[in-house]
């Protein structure tokens, strides 16, 4: 079965033979590719979309900016200073295409979709060959050929907001343990901060059929832990011709053969249901790991936010989650000097986040982002006073991460072993199936296996442990 929102067959083969066409204009160089990618895990997936093209276009991978044929840049639109860092490295490369001017330097992902950042790229910032937006990132083999045939700058951040989805194009991944598979893409939320949905346009989700080929696919070649992304998975489906919802796929997910973990990301407390616990608690495969943000613990900021839950739903939600699955790992994201935000509203986040108890954290300061909601609120809130709440948060979270970590002292637990580390003692790294990184020692460790150890030390952030031999 097909999505509606499919990009026909045609138009893939197409970009395929685009593709085809610039490996063969280069089929007497050894060109190299360059890729930054800013933000989420979603544009990190994208990014191994456009290396998997780059690769069939025969690009072998450069390993800084400077000896680079190309540099493609994944941008990203969340905050302000994600936005900066990439017009700084940006800035940085007109040097490069001036000793090199057959250099090429492309843009893309969702800080290019907003139309005010591409005119500033077009006055700007002339040593951009290339920006292309979200919406047309499957058609980046044409475009590219576009500019490297033509003599004018290619900008394309055309594309429906109602989103379209393309199967059947290259992937290269990193590594070969983990694995990013995209479920579904952009939002419906409209959170009031947001400008997600306005750059990666509507909810859409891939055809289940087309997730368990890519899962099935992913665990023949190896891959061992693979994490679901969505920007809201937990309205996985509700766009599709079939009955189907994210507990649903996971169950079906899950009963692929092979010995991986399965994990997802990110979930909002307004769709997670008690069906989505029971699931993850019942599905062996399921990691217990949940990242599940509440952004403020006060109902009046959450109101204005248009987040769709109290603070006190989404600590039933936590308890019944928990009841469930005792050994859950819990992460959430905060958002600190949202407009308005007063001493007692930051109070009930400090409130929250003692009561429930996260592993992690992942704490923002807002940032206004036009075109948003809530870049027209009102705001009298000094500079100073959100960045002391800031830094009251991290302390307030280090105190709670603190006796959390330390109760893995002396557990045994199964690990993935995923890569090196730069600990002589602890020359491994793994990660706990909640997630936690743990620096491993053992002589029977092996990248891209699991294997039981025991915990000598805890961190802050993270655990140590030693192999346990059978
Ligand atoms: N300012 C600060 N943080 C933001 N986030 C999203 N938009 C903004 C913004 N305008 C944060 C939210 C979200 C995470 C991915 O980024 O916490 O969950
Ligand atoms: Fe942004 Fe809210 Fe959508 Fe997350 S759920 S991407 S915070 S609008």
């Amino acid at each position: 079965m097909t999505n509606s929102r499919a990009v026909p067959q045609e138009q893939i083969r197409h970009q395929l033979e685009f593709i085809d066409f610039i490996a063969h204009m280069q089929r007497d160089k050894q060109p190299r590719a360059f890729t930054a990618t800013y933000g989420c895990q979603q544009n990190e997936a994208d990014t191994q979309r456009l290396a998997g093209m780059l690769h069939d276009m025969g690009y072998a991978k450069a390993d800084s900016a400077e000896d680079a044929d190309i540099i493609v840049v994944n941008t990203c639109a969340v905050r302000e200073n994600a936005e900066n860092r990439v017009l700084g490295t940006i800035g940085a490369m007109a040097h490069l295409k001036k000793n090199n001017p057959d250099l090429i330097i492309a843009m893309c992902g969702c800080m290019v979709q907003q139309e005010h950042m591409t005119e500033k790229i077009k006055k700007s910032y002339p040593q951009v060959d290339l920006v292309f937006g979200t919406h047309a990132l499957w058609r980046f083999p044409e475009l590219l050929y576009r500019a490297m045939t033509g003599d004018k700058r290619v900008f394309d951040i055309s594309g429906d907001a109602a989103g379209e989805i393309a199967e059947g194009l290259p992937v290269l991944r990193d590594g070969k343990v983990h694995a990013w598979l995209s479920i579904m893409y952009g939002c419906n939320n409209f959170c009031t901060y947001c400008i997600v949905p306005y750059v990666r346009g509507r909810e859409r989700s891939r055809v289940p059929e087309d997730i368990e080929a890519e899962l099935r696919a992913l665990v023949r070649e190896g891959y061992r832990d693979i994490t679901l992304l969505g920007q809201n998975v937990n309205s996985y489906g509700k766009d599709l011709a079939q009955d189907i919802d994210f507990s649903d796929l996971l169950y079906r997910l899950n009963a692929v053969e092979g010995d991986f973990t399965l994990r997802f990301m990110t979930s909002h407390p307004k769709d997670a249901s008690h069906k989505l616990f029971d699931t993850m608690a019942a599905c062996d495969k399921v990691a217990k790991q949940l990242h599940l943000p509440f952004q403020s613990g006060s109902d009046d900021i959450l109101r204005r936010m248009n987040r769709g839950y109290t603070a006190q739903q989404y600590r039933g939600l936590i308890d019944y989650a928990r009841s469930k699955m005792p050994e859950l790992t819990l992460s959430s994201d905060i958002i600190v000097g949202f407009p308005g935000e007063n001493a007692q509203d930051f109070a009930q986040t400090l409130e929250l986040v003692r009561a429930v108890g996260f592993d992690m954290l992942y704490t923002f300061q807002y940032s206004r982002r036009s075109g948003t909601p809530a870049a027209e609120y009102p705001d009298d809130t000094p500079h100073e006073v959100k960045q002391a709440r800031f830094e009251e948060l991290l302390r307030t979270q280090d105190a709670c991460a603190e006796p959390r970590m330390k109760a893995y002292q002396d557990k045994r637990l199964r690990v993935l072993v995923d890569g090196e580390s730069r600990h002589a003692d602890y020359p491994f790294t793994a990660r706990t199936d909640g997630g936690l990184l743990v620096y491993c020692a053992g002589n029977g460790l092996e990248i891209g296996s699991f294997a039981e150890i025991i915990i000598e030390k805890t961190a802050l952030r993270s655990l140590f442990g030693r192999e346990v031999r059978a």
